[in-house]
């Protein structure tokens, strides 16, 4: 199996990214925030219940659609729900919890056990994927990842999500400070998205094609 790990802060490019690396070499894309979203999306629908019960009453599940993840509630496809800001800050603070990510660690490595992956997140190179053939860590401007995330959403106030980015930022640091020592760094501040890309897939195909020639020799 190959697995291309993408690791980076919020808004940087790393789902959308991921998701176009996936479709040019033919391999699934697997967003780990969204599981932690949908966690999110559980407890702030059932705010009686203890995070402890909360994790054992809810069933997350992936599938892939023409080749786009889709993210699996109990039997609920909630992958455009979890997209907004609110709860994107919440998961952001659920993942803090070591219970959230020991419960979602299986589900991330299963896949990536029966698949070639992208997966994207803030600790697959170091944590989920440890022995992942390419990691990159994808990163770009505070003010550059604001105006990202304000495009995807269609948001009107780039102060105000200057400002959740940031408090995100302050909140994913624990993770975000430990990077694989054999990552790629990717700074995509001045870069179009085709750009970034087109280095990343380059970059796997000189990893296959390099295997493969180890494979003849060996
Ligand atoms: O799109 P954005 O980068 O803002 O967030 P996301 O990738 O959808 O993830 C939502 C939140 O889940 C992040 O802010 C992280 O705190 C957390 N997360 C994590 O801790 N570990 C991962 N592998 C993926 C996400």
């Amino acid at each position: 199996m190959f697995a291309i790990a993408i690791d980076g802060p919020a808004a940087a490019g790393k789902s959308s990214t991921a998701q176009s690396v996936a479709r040019e070499l033919g391999m699934l894309h697997v967003d780990t925030g969204a599981l932690y979203r949908a966690v999110a999306y559980y407890v702030d629908a059932h705010p009686e219940t203890d995070l402890d019960s909360a994790l054992s009453e809810m069933s997350i599940t992936v599938r892939h659609e023409n080749g786009r993840q889709r993210t699996i509630l109990d039997q609920r496809d909630v992958s455009d729900m979890i997209r907004s800001e609110k709860i994107g800050d919440l998961a952001s603070k659920l993942s803090d919890h070591t219970i959230v990510r020991q419960y979602l660690l299986d589900t991330q490595r299963n896949v990536a056990r029966e698949h070639d992956v992208v997966m994207d997140g803030r600790d697959i190179g170091t944590v989920i994927l440890p022995d992942a053939d390419l990691k990159i860590f994808l990163t770009a401007s505070l003010e550059e990842r604001a105006k990202r995330r304000m495009l995807q959403l269609g948001l009107p106030d780039l102060g105000q999500v200057t400002k959740e980015i940031r408090q995100r930022d302050r909140q994913d640091a624990p993770r975000l400070r430990v990077k694989a020592p054999d990552a790629v760094i990717l700074d995509s501040t001045f870069m179009e998205p085709e750009n970034v890309t087109k280095a990343i897939v380059k970059m796997a195909r000189h990893l296959m094609d390099k295997s493969r020639e180890q494979g003849k020799d060996g």
